[in-house]
């Protein structure tokens, strides 16, 4: 699949399977989930433009490169998308945070929101979306509906585990968006879980359960 991208580095192999043991506490999966979340920012970021500078090193002048002042927008999904943003942020401490609030509408099953407060100049940035798990798809598809409708064109998702079906579903509505994630899992259960995945994201990252 063309936009599907799965990092198989061996840190981030290593720190996923940390992360799904069900004996890993709420301090150590916070810091998982941040540490996996860079290493795949440093992917995501892998082909934004250069420019080239001078610089004066203690021995003479350098020319060598910079990051040609591309703006950039990281989303999470609330409200475990959250647990990824400091990742994201320590490579790029210079792109802004946006915010996005769905439930689930009992009767029609579908994505609803109820928050989304974006960088003013959204539409001027590429936008990163945060959702750790990509289950049934549906917020993760419903997100970068309503990021498409502020004016955003260049829009990826990263995601630490995503299901066959939550691929299948973003792909289909959004044939122009790249997912990176660590892992694919195939199943989900009844209640949308990922399996064997790695339970509730946002339980396990704000201990509430
Ligand atoms: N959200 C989670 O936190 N975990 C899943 O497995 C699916 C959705």
């Amino acid at each position: 699949m063309k936009n599907l991208f799965i990092l198989d580095h061996p840190l981030i192999q290593h720190k996923l399977s940390l992360l799904r043991d069900k004996n890993t506490d709420t301090k150590e999966f916070r810091e998982l989930v941040s540490e996996i979340s860079m290493l795949i920012g440093y992917e995501v970021t892998r082909n934004i433009p250069l420019k080239e500078v001078e610089i004066e090193t203690p021995m003479g002048i350098a020319r060598t490169k910079v990051i040609s002042g591309k703006k950039l927008g990281f989303v999470p999904i609330l409200r475990a998308g959250l647990g990824m943003v400091d990742g994201m942020l320590k490579l790029l401490p210079m792109a802004k945070v946006g915010h996005i609030g769905l439930y689930r509408d009992p009767v029609t099953l579908k994505p609803v929101g109820y928050y989304c407060k974006l960088p003013v100049d959204a539409s001027e940035r590429d936008i990163v979306v945060l959702e750790p798990m990509l289950a049934t798809g549906g917020s993760a598809s419903a997100a970068i509906s309503f990021i498409k409708e502020k004016g955003v064109k260049n829009i990826k998702l990263v995601c630490l585990i995503a299901s066959e079906a939550g691929i299948e579903k973003v792909t289909g509505d959004h044939p122009d968006i790249e997912i990176y994630c660590a892992a694919v899992d195939k199943e989900l259960n009844s209640q949308g879980y990922i399996v064997p995945g790695l339970g509730d994201a946002g339980d396990r990252l704000f201990g509430t359960k």
